[in-house]
């Protein structure tokens, strides 16, 4: 009984992101869920926690509402009408919380599904769908593919990264380079190994390319 909710998320969920361009649209749903999938089934975590905080992860998202605040109230009481009952719901919400934690020390995941569900999500940021992410990102932002005089994040000043001096190139080395060491779980770890390589691979010959060697 507890697994029977009602109505179902899936197509508000998709409503809402249908117009998205920043990088969080429903295809994004769609393969969070399936990866999800995947991960849980290996590590024994509980597939429909993970699949419905997979389904409901940016809904609240910051990025995504301009009133962050309403959207959160708008998850809760949907959470609360959909009949998971009372501990699903707030476990799904501890999830999401806990992966769009902002600010200083990153909190970890306490639950196996929350591991699960974090490690889908930072999939989705590497690999061929990460790298073409990044650039549809960046292509989104007016920013250029590379420019090698672009330094690396740390060493920009906060005006020079607002003003769009930024490449999707730098977005490697800021930030999709460094997922693989943040995965939960051996199953997630395995898959984002396998992805970070195919990302090297990408960069090398990107670079090669672009100095006509190859
Ligand atoms: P999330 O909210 O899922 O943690 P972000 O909003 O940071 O992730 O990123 C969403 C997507 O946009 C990711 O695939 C990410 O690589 C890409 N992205 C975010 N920031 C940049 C950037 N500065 N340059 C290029 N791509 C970016
Ligand atoms: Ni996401």
């Amino acid at each position: 009984m507890r697994r029977a909710f009602s109505p179902p998320p899936k197509r508000g969920v998709r409503a809402k992101l249908a117009h998205e361009s920043s990088g969080h649209d429903w295809w994004h749903i769609h393969r969070v869920v399936r990866t999800v999938r995947t991960i849980a089934r290996e590590e024994g975590a509980d597939g429909f926690v993970c699949e419905l905080t997979a389904l409901l992860h940016d809904m609240a998202d910051d990025k995504l509402n301009a009133d962050p605040a309403a959207a959160q109230r708008e998850l809760e009481a949907w959470l609360a009408a959909s009949g998971v009952g009372p501990e699903t719901a707030a476990h799904v919400l501890e999830i999401i919380a806990t992966m769009s934690f902002k600010g200083g020390s990153r909190p970890p995941m306490r639950t196996l599904e929350g591991k699960v569900v974090q490690d889908a999500d930072r999939l989705d940021a590497i690999g061929a769908v990460g790298i073409s992410r990044v650039f549809a990102y960046s292509g989104a932002k007016n920013r250029p593919i590379h420019d090698p005089s672009v330094m690396p994040r740390e060493r920009m000043t906060e005006a020079e990264y607002r003003s769009g001096n930024d490449t999707a190139i730098n977005h490697f080395y800021e930030k999709l380079l460094k997922l693989k060491d943040l995965m939960n779980t051996d199953y997630g770890r395995r898959m984002a190994e396998e992805r970070h390589r195919f990302m090297e691979a990408y960069l090398d010959r990107f670079y090669a390319e672009w100095e006509g060697l190859s």
